[in-house]
């Protein structure tokens, strides 16, 4: 049976569906990843300049203003067939939870309920200091990724708003992390689309499955770590293989 019909079957048969996302679920929207050759943001940029507490410590105006750089990006693109078949796959799944490791809004906007965010949102900014939640203007115009904006203060304490997103050296959101251990721990199949598998504690997540006894369906043009912990591997973009996918679980 070719990957396709096998893993259309796996899903259609699956009572609890666990879909974990990564970059590359966003790429054909026009968001870069991280590690892609020449176009990925690690690529370009350095992380521990711009992604680290230290970073926002020493340049809070570099660091505010890249991410809001990145907030613009993500406001300006829309979600891709990818985004849609994963809702799709909320619709007809007895049970389902979505997991990303994105800080868009992507599943969101094509109408994933409540995607439980492992690394944060760009769009959920808080106070640096006393972790208020602070409310952010569409953003106003292109900032020229690199541009430096200095960040709000917050209305309670006068401290920098900073970027709502984990940072390298930063602990996961407890409470999603608790989810994401869940949904994994108790699904029958995973889907892991658009990632490395390379950034843990999140790429723990499709091998907690695997060894909680799932069927794994990697999404991935390329090849990655997880390729032997997959059942079924569609080696292809997401925005092509995923509503294939959904076609054949659901004709
Ligand atoms: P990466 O950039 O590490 O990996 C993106 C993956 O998407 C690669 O395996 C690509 O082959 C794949 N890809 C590219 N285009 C695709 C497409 N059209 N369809 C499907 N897959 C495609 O991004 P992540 O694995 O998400 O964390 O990175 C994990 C974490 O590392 C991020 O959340 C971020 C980063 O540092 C933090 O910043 C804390």
């Amino acid at each position: 049976m070719d990957g396709l019909r096998e893993a259309a079957k796996l899903l259609a048969q699956a009572q609890r569906v666990a879909v974990f996302t990564g970059a590359g679920i966003s790429a054909e929207s026009g968001v870069p990843t991280f590690r892609d050759a020449l176009t990925g943001l690690w690529e370009r940029f350095d992380a521990q300049s711009l992604a680290t507490p230290q970073a926002f410590q020493d340049d809070p105006d570099l660091v505010w203003g890249w991410y809001e750089w990145r907030r613009h990006r993500v406001s300006s693109v829309r979600p891709n067939p990818g985004h849609h078949a994963v809702a799709a796959i909320e619709a007809h799944a007895p049970q389902a939870t979505v997991v990303t490791q994105n800080v868009d809004d992507l599943h969101e906007r094509a109408g994933s309920a409540q995607p439980v965010h492992l690394h944060g949102s760009l769009f959920a900014p808080r106070c640096s200091v006393c972790a208020e939640p602070a409310t952010l203007p569409a953003p106003a115009g292109e900032p020229e990724d690199g541009r430096r904006l200095t960040p709000p203060a917050c209305a309670t304490c006068g401290g920098l708003i900073r970027p709502g997103v984990v940072w390298f050296g930063e602990a996961l959101p407890e409470a999603a992390l608790e989810a994401a251990v869940r949904a994994a721990a108790g699904s029958d199949v995973l889907l892991t689309i658009g990632t490395s598998g390379l950034v843990y504690p999140a790429a723990e997540i499709p091998r907690l499955a695997a060894r909680s006894g799932a069927a794994v369906i990697q999404v991935n043009p390329q090849p990655t770590p997880l390729d032997p912990i997959a059942r079924v591997n569609l080696h292809g973009p997401a925005a092509r293989c995923l509503p294939e996918l959904v076609a054949a679980a659901w004709p």
